[in-house]
């Protein structure tokens, strides 16, 4: 048995102090990261009642456009009706629970569910069932698609579980004026890649969230194009805005290339979404949490141009770039999750200059987790 079971989750959630000034705070502690009751109690306290991006715009632009998703166990189906508007339901078949749509996504006049044939409109309702004849007191019209709260931001389609949660904009609070003037609505959507790492997901928040202490050490080729001294981090609602003045780099062609503009930005939306962007560029980051020391990061890139010859070539380089410094934050988040689990680890202390973000993180978290007010949280 590990070391953490001998704890409640009372317990560990009070080893927390989410009074202390940055000065004085420290992490969240091991058991945060290694326990499954902490894990359970984030699907549903964290992943059921916030709002959490399952899919992209141009995947349902047209009437009859679904794309799935599971979201925190729950099979999800996200479709464009005939009259404009996207609608979210539980992909679960009212008959006897099958997946009503399989694929991740695609076109559909009805939802067909392959099990027994029954058919869905692109508004949840139940259109007929083969051979249901005869049965009595079944109301076709309360045998819909049960729904799910959907909404869009920028190229992003978002549901949230919790039918009495707050609405997206309250939800989302000030990074939608910050995102905003960015135009990542005018970028195109070149490819997606996804990364399997043996942590916990909140070990790939962190990491996300130092402040850029580690890029110095960890990303030589991405340190290369960043005025790391004038690294600047903001918290505000949900949200933490990383940026980075940029530089030319002598020392890495293939970033250098790559990555242009005055500034580099690092959104991080709580509690599992990033987007990152630089000119003409956005890269958009999802943590999917799998197990407790298992998680699924998805990549999805986007840029300004997608169509032309030296374009494509220019995205896939840029893309490469990616990956680089994707390996090069996999093989530490492994080890990190190693250490979280080791006797000679608790909680570790917070560097002023840098980890704010991922104090705000930790507050929101536990607030959560305690199931005390998200607004009780009060950003640096
Ligand atoms: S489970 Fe869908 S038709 Fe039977
Ligand atoms: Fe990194």
């Amino acid at each position: 048995m590990p070391l953490t079971s001998e704890k409640s989750v009372q317990e560990i959630l009070g080893s927390y102090n989410d009074k202390a000034p940055l000065a004085e705070a420290a992490t969240i502690a091991g058991p945060f990261y290694v326990d499954p009751r902490i894990a359970e109690l984030e699907t549903q306290n964290v992943f059921s009642k916030t709002w959490q991006v399952i899919g992209r715009t141009d995947q349902v632009e047209e009437p009859g456009d679904f794309l799935t998703f599971n979201l925190a166990g729950e099979p999800i189906v996200a479709v464009r009706g005939a009259d404009g508007v996207l609608r979210a339901f539980y992909n679960v078949c009212r008959h006897h629970a099958a997946a009503v749509v399989s694929e991740p996504c695609g076109h559909a006049q009805v939802l067909h569910c392959p099990y027994h044939g029954w058919n869905y409109g692109h508004d949840g309702s139940l259109k007929g069932m083969p051979e249901f004849d005869g049965v009595k007191n079944f109301e076709r019209s309360a045998n819909g698609l049960v729904p799910v709260r959907a909404a869009i931001w920028e190229k992003f389609v978002m549901v949230n579980l919790d039918p009495e949660g707050e609405s997206l904009e309250e939800f989302l609070g000030g990074i939608k004026k910050r995102v905003a003037p960015l135009g990542v609505n005018r970028l195109n959507y070149a490819g997606s890649r996804s990364y399997d790492l043996a942590c916990n997901w909140k070990v790939f928040v962190d990491n996300y969230l130092d402040g850029g202490y580690h890029v110095p050490h960890l990303h030589k080729g991405l340190n290369s194009v960043l005025d790391y001294k004038s690294y600047t981090i903001e918290n505000e609602d949900r949200y933490c805005l990383q940026s980075s003045p940029m530089v030319e780099s002598q020392e890495d062609a293939a970033t250098g290339a790559t990555r242009k503009g005055d500034r580099a930005y690092y959104f991080w939306q709580y509690p599992n979404f990033m987007i990152n962007c630089y000119e003409g560029y956005m890269d958009t980051n999802l943590v999917i949490p799998l197990d407790v020391d298992h998680c699924r990061v998805v990549f999805d890139f986007y840029f300004a141009d997608v169509t032309s010859e030296a374009a494509l070539k220019y995205n896939e380089e840029s893309i490469a770039v990616s990956e680089r410094v994707q390996d090069e934050d996999l093989g530490i988040c492994e080890a990190v999750q190693r250490g979280l689990k080791s006797r000679a680890y608790g909680a570790g202390r917070l560097s002023v200059r840098r980890e704010a973000g991922e104090h705000l993180f930790h507050r929101l978290l536990v607030a959560d987790l305690k199931g005390t007010s998200r607004y009780a949280v009060a950003a640096d």
